[in-house]
């Protein structure tokens, strides 16, 4: 067996022969086959990059097939399961997992850099009372990079740490700050007494009390959300940031194209859209109506279905139970009973198992956002937050990556060619 591709152009009957390395060929391998030696080389046409890798990576291994998403090769589950957000976000920046003193060490830098510079207070005071804290993450988090403009160093190691360590701790006091600005309250300041996510609750929810007191039950879900949404390879949002980062700007204009591919409802609004159709289907004797109509083609199942999983989303299981733990303490959601029956009846039905369609992420994590009081346009802040440390691992990686190049596709030209230009007096005469 040999490792490449023999290739016929039926055009000119030449053959090439094409190298196979883990499993891909190089699309610039392509460029020697041509009809003539003025003529273009072939190229690949892939919009939405559906069959195509655009680096090689060791950050995340994702198996959709078998329901597999390990960090780092640790699985998703045991990481929920037995570890803190701040460590897998070390995991995920280092590669390694930290021991007690260095993990110490980086919990200490993150608890001290979670203030931001006063102007950038005034910077989001600046907004308007509506607006979408989504868009004020995205604005506040690229206005960062004029208050480091060392980050554009980004060749040196020690520089590019400091500004992720900066990122990962100013992401939740941006995000907390854009939902109190939406509210109208006066924006909480960072308690570094109070760990990574009950900081986030206390800037969040804190009003006159002289310290705000989250409960640890709470904590712990907000803690496990982010860490199941910490990075998920190659998907649209980091794809934006590895693209723009690709050109050397620095970090923070890197994230901000990140927050604002995952603003998109085809990344980051599913579980807004599963709340709606809970609410829309009212009651679990409506379920077998509202399961027909799905059959029928008029509607989708929301949270069903992923593009990557043919299998249960390993995180969806995650999220369930800790549904059922953030319940106990904000009291059940009758939207509840609506998911799990919905869930039990699509698991058994032909349609759905025919179609490998099983819950996502997104089929829990709506209703356990609801519970904890925030209104939908939180959602995508909250997987923005949790996504921070997945985005700047795959940017550090992009950048000390010797054979990436700046993000420049092709394009196959179909518009008018060689027009002749006729001045403005006389084509409007
Ligand atoms: C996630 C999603 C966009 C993936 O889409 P995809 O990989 O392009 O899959 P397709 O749209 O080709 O679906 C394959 C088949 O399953 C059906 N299907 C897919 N998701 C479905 C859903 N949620 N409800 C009902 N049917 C669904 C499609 O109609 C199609 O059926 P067909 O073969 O009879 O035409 C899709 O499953 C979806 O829209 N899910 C709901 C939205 C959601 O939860 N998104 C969050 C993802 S994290």
């Amino acid at each position: 067996m040999t490792d490449s591709l023999t290739v016929r152009d039926n055009r000119t009957g030449a053959e090439y022969e094409i190298p196979i390395v883990d499993g891909t060929i190089r699309a610039t391998d392509l460029g020697q086959i041509k009809t003539a030696d003025d003529q273009p080389g072939l190229a690949t046409y892939d919009p939405g990059f559906l069959n195509t890798a655009s680096t090689r990576s060791a950050v995340t291994f994702i198996d959709g097939e078998k329901g597999i998403l390990e960090y780092r090769g640790y699985p998703i589950e045991q990481l929920a399961e037995d570890s803190t957000f701040l460590e897998v976000a070390y995991l995920l920046i280092h590669g390694e997992l930290p021991t007690q003193e260095q993990y110490e060490q980086w919990v200490h830098e993150i608890t001290y850099h979670t203030f931001v510079h006063e102007n950038v207070k005034d910077f989001m005071h600046g907004f308007r009372y509506d607006a979408h804290p989504m868009g004020m993450l995205m604005a506040s988090v690229g206005a960062l990079s004029t208050f480091y403009p060392e980050s554009r160093n980004i060749s040196d190691q020690d520089n590019r740490h400091i500004q992720i360590v900066r990122m990962i701790a100013k992401m939740p006091t941006l995000g907390a700050w854009s939902f109190r600005h939406a509210q109208g309250k006066p924006y909480v300041y960072p308690d570094n007494d109070l760990s990574y996510t009950e900081n986030f609750l206390s800037m969040l929810f804190k009003m006159s009390e002289v310290k705000y007191d989250p409960d640890p039950r709470l904590a712990k879900a907000l803690d496990v959300l982010f860490i199941l949404h910490a990075d998920h390879e190659q998907n649209a949002s980091t794809n934006a940031v590895r693209s723009v980062g690709s050109t050397q700007v620095d970090p923070y204009s890197s994230v901000a194209a990140g927050v604002g591919a995952l603003f998109g409802p085809l990344h980051g609004g599913a579980n807004e859209a599963v709340l709606r159709m809970l609410r829309r289907i009212g009651s679990v004797d409506k379920i077998p109506e509202f399961i027909e109509g799905v059959k029928n083609g008029d509607e989708r199942l929301m949270g069903f279905g992923h593009r990557v999983y043919k299998n249960y989303d390993p995180r969806a299981k995650i999220i369930k139970q800790q549904a059922m733990n953030v319940f106990e303490v904000t009291g059940t959601n009758p939207l509840l009973d609506i998911a799990l029956e919905l869930e039990k009846i699509a698991l058994e039905d032909e349609y759905f198992v025919k179609r490998k369609l099983y819950p996502n992420v997104d089929f829990y994590s709506g209703l356990i956002y609801e519970a904890l009081q925030f209104p939908p346009e939180m959602f995508t802040v909250l997987f923005a937050i949790g996504r921070t440390p997945g985005w700047l691992a795959q940017w550090q990686e992009l950048v000390t990556d010797k054979e990436q190049k700046i993000a420049r596709p092709k394009q196959i030209y179909t518009g008018d060619r060689t027009l002749e230009f006729v001045h403005r007096e006389k084509r409007w005469a």
